[in-house]
């Protein structure tokens, strides 16, 4: 038995008002990959803590090679072979490259200063595995974009010559070919010998790469399976426990007057030229590969860019140069950063959920006020399913895809007539992504207009009314939904005509 590099028996762990993990049973053997999967609050992560020396389980074994072993916390996690990424980064944003993953370690000359020449040295040659060639070592992470702090990770992760690296949606940060190359250097890894655990809620990458799957739901051990056994919808079964037949619902119907209109928009540097239109109860797609500029588009329809020429109008009217006139024009962004900008993580599920809304519920602490805010709360966590025992926890308690929830329920709050969502399901569950969209149709039948930038082909061509595609800057088509097609958009992704 002395493939199996991983057991965990029997784990248990509670957090106050939460069975987090619940007799939870996990074995992964070397030169696997097992995919761990769950809905959002299954306890996936928290499980992945556990090993990492983060958490102290309740009860529980865990055996490394064979031998009984006893994590008392990160250094003896890594000690033991285990690297971790995890689902939101731990950079230093104002370090190097180099210094981020050689961090503690660095290599040093005889008097103890630091080698920079063989640290960056050493830095290179791991970047290099992990396909960050045409970023130097000396850059700081500050200055990178989201995909590349997460091969920096990766990089730092497998510099500690790990035998047992655990991803934790590795992938939900990135766009199309980031995520395959980060696939190919997980097969990688696997050729080496290495036992991987991957977190994800990409099934497409499940039947990619995993060998095999074990399924928590709710805390508990629901099952394993060769995942060359197992179907989708076998795998939808185990994480939700129903069958999920419609994942997109029909497309609202009634269109009505254009209620964003964006003429001639330019930001330096950044977008050339933007023209569109999105009407009441429509949803309007935006696609493009990562770097193209969607992404700044949602910040300057937010008046996130003071410079920017051109015009931005709700309702014929409104003129946005700032974030507090768009809000006031009733335009709200769900940004893609939620650790960055949705979401307060050392505030309460509560008040980050009334934030944007304050003005208009006035912050005062009647009663009567009291209990309109509770119920405006309990609203939201009811209709998004968001999993948390008392709003007056931490937001930054709650798992990943339940903080996005959050961040959503927030600016839904604020009763917006314009909704930007900037990759709004990414890390959640397909049971909450089919609620999401559906509670989406819901309200564009009450004539709200939405711009949604995915990088998801799927959820683009099963949500939108109209997909616009972007490439440096520039919307470089756009069509009626009847018209899209995968190979369409891909080719004005690219720049193609
Ligand atoms: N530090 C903490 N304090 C209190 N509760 C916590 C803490 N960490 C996790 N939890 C709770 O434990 C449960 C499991 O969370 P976990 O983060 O493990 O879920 P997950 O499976 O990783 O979900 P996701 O797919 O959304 O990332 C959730 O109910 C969460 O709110
Ligand atoms: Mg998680």
């Amino acid at each position: 038995m002395d493939t199996i590099a991983l057991k965990m028996e029997g784990i248990c762990k509670h957090f106050p008002g939460v069975k987090a993990l619940d007799r939870v049973d996990i074995e992964v053997r070397k030169g696997e990959i097992l995919a761990l999967l769950g809905e959002n609050g299954a306890g996936k992560s928290t499980l992945m803590k556990v090993l990492a020396g983060v958490h102290q389980p309740d009860a529980g074994s865990i055996y490394i090679n064979g031998s009984k072993a006893v994590i008392q916390g990160p250094r003896s996690s890594q000690a033991l072979g285990i690297s971790i990424i995890y689902q939101e980064f731990n950079l230093v944003p104002n370090l190097s490259v180099a210094e981020n993953i050689f961090l503690g370690r660095e290599p040093r000359r005889v008097r103890g200063v630091i080698d920079w020449k063989r640290l960056h040295q050493q830095a290179q040659a791991v970047m290099e595995r992990v396909g960050l060639k045409h970023v130097s070592p000396k850059t700081l992470v500050s200055e990178l974009g989201i995909a590349e702090q997460q091969l920096v990770e990766i990089a730092k992760a497998i510099s500690y010559a790990s035998e047992i690296i655990i991803m934790d949606e590795p992938t939900a940060v990135l766009n199309g070919e980031d995520a395959k190359q980060l696939l190919r250097i997980m097969l990688e890894l696997k050729k080496q010998g290495m036992a991987i655990i991957f977190i994800t809620h990409r099934l497409e990458e499940v039947e990619q790469i995993a060998d095999r799957i074990s399924v928590l739901r709710d805390g508990k051990y629901i099952g394993s399976a060769n995942a060359g056994e197992v179907t989708r919808d076998d795998i939808v079964k185990m994480m939700v426990g129903r069958d999920i037949t419609d994942l997109y619902p029909e497309r609202n119907e009634k269109l009505g007057q254009p209620v964003l209109t964006v003429e001639h928009l330019t930001v330096k540097g950044e977008l050339h030229d933007i023209n569109l239109t999105v009407r009441e109860g429509e949803i309007l797609g935006i696609g493009g590969l990562m770097g193209s500029g969607s992404t700044q588009l949602s910040k300057a329809l937010f008046g996130l860019y003071p410079n920017m020429q051109g015009t931005i109008t709700v309702n014929g009217q409104t003129r946005i140069r700032s974030p507090r006139e768009a809000i006031d024009a009733g335009i709200a962004l769900v940004s893609d950063d939620r650790k960055g900008e949705g979401l307060v993580l050392i505030m309460s599920v509560f008040e980050n959920l009334l934030l944007p809304s304050y003005r208009r519920i006035s912050a005062g602490g009647t009663l009567m006020q009291r209990a309109k805010q509770t119920s405006i709360v309990e609203k939201w966590v009811d209709l998004l399913k968001i999993k948390v025992h008392d709003p007056a926890v931490e937001a930054g308690t709650l798992s990943g895809g339940n903080q996005q929830k959050v961040v959503l329920g927030k600016w839904l709050q604020m009763n917006p007539k314009v909704l930007i969502l900037n990759e709004p399901t990414r890390g959640i569950d397909v049971g909450a992504k089919a609620e999401i969209y559906q509670l989406m149709k819901t309200l564009t039948e009450q004539g709200l207009a939405i711009v949604m930038i995915s990088s998801e082909m799927p959820e683009l061509l099963g949500m939108s009314h109209r997909i616009a595609v972007m490439h440096e800057g520039r919307i470089t088509g756009e069509m009626p939904i009847q018209e899209a097609t995968q190979e369409k958009i891909f080719l004005y992704a690219t720049g193609g005509k």
